[in-house]
């Protein structure tokens, strides 16, 4: 695929202020959230789930990409319509997650290595070819006492600019997430501090392996402090470490920055983003700054739905409610009123 069909896609994942849809779970991940709320861990009920998520009608409006897990992008509504069509047909791009978790470091107690390099290419084909155009991998990195290590920090970055550059080769846009974990009790400072080493590693590795900018997306955490500090932070007080960390590391050539939430509730998440835009309004930031939640869209959603098929239509209004008020933060424009509801 040429560069040009690579930086269009790309674009429009983010076009008109829309975002992305993580709904990557791994079946183990998956069926913890499930277990949680005493929904049955089956192939079925994660199928139900996964079809109601991609059904809600009017997604398309604030959703430009939904991120799946190898399970979903095979499965096939009951009149055999693929996952795959029914989201292309909703003007949502398809994207696939291609790491395959998160593993021990060898040597690094507590810190991981994400896998998934081996036979990497010719798996990247096989979802070309069922429709995909975009795919995701995840690296971890905690922080804590000596962590997190140099060797944590560079095989991490290194495997993610591997993945990059195979995802491109292969006409997929990779979504590239190194993810800061929020567990621990470090302040605000010591998660930019990191945030700001592994996005010069991992944009390093980017350039060394040859990986074109314009070509793909950053998902990155945001800058806060870990889940155990008791200091509280204010949405511009996020806004601006997060902005200052983005700015010193990633080029202006990359199209978006397309946040996770990593556990944030959903109104906090919104509200962040919305700060961070708020910052550039009227101005040109040299990114679009968008988002790929998971959690902050899919939990209400998840709630409500409680493995039920009558509560499918509220659980489904639920997520595009989420998905609407980080379309809406995406402009500058969320307030907690907007949690009421929009106007239609
Ligand atoms: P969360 O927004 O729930 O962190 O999920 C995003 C994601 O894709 C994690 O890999």
């Amino acid at each position: 695929m040429s560069a040009g069909a690579l930086i269009d896609i790309a674009k429009r994942l983010v076009a008109d202020d829309k975002g992305l849809l993580a709904m990557d779970e791994s079946i183990a991940t998956c069926n913890k959230r499930f277990a949680k709320l005493g929904i049955p861990q089956t192939k079925e009920a994660r199928q139900a789930y996964r079809e109601l998520l991609i059904m809600t009608p009017g997604l398309g409006e604030a959703i430009g990409g939904v991120i799946l897990f190898d399970e979903t992008i095979h499965h096939r509504r009951a009149d055999g319509t693929s996952f795959i069509s029914v989201l292309t047909e909703a003007d949502i791009v398809p994207g696939i997650k291609v790491d395959i978790g998160a593993k021990p470091l060898a040597f690094y107690p507590g810190e991981k290595i994400t896998g998934g390099l081996d036979r990497l290419r010719p798996r990247l084909k096989t979802y070309f070819d069922m429709g995909a155009r975009f795919a995701k991998w995840r690296a971890v990195i905690a922080i804590g006492d000596a962590k997190p290590s140099r060797a944590c920090i560079e095989v991490n970055a290194q495997a993610l600019a591997r993945y990059a550059a195979l995802c491109q080769e292969a006409g997929l846009v990779p979504i590239v997430e190194p993810e800061v974990l929020m567990a621990g009790n470090h302040d605000l400072d010591r998660c930019r501090e990191v945030t700001e080493d592994v996005l010069h590693a991992v944009f390093d590795q980017i350039d060394l392996q040859g990986v074109m900018l314009e070509g793909m997306i950053l998902k990155p955490n945001m800058v806060l402090p870990g889940l155990a500090s008791r200091k509280r932070v204010t949405a511009d007080e996020v806004a601006d470490a997060t902005l200052a960390c983005l700015l010193r590391t990633v080029p202006a050539a990359v199209p978006a920055i397309a946040f996770l939430s990593g556990g944030q509730s959903g109104e906090l998440a919104s509200a962040r983003l919305n700060a961070m835009n708020i910052r550039f309004k009227g101005a040109n930031a040299p990114w679009a700054l968008a988002f790929s939640f998971g959690r902050a869209i899919q939990q209400p959603a998840l709630q409500i739905w409680h493995g039920e098929e009558a509560n499918i239509v509220a659980a489904q209004e639920a997520l595009l409610h989420r998905a609407r008020c980080n379309k809406a933060a995406r402009r500058g424009a969320y307030d907690a009123a907007l949690e009421k509801g929009f106007a239609t």
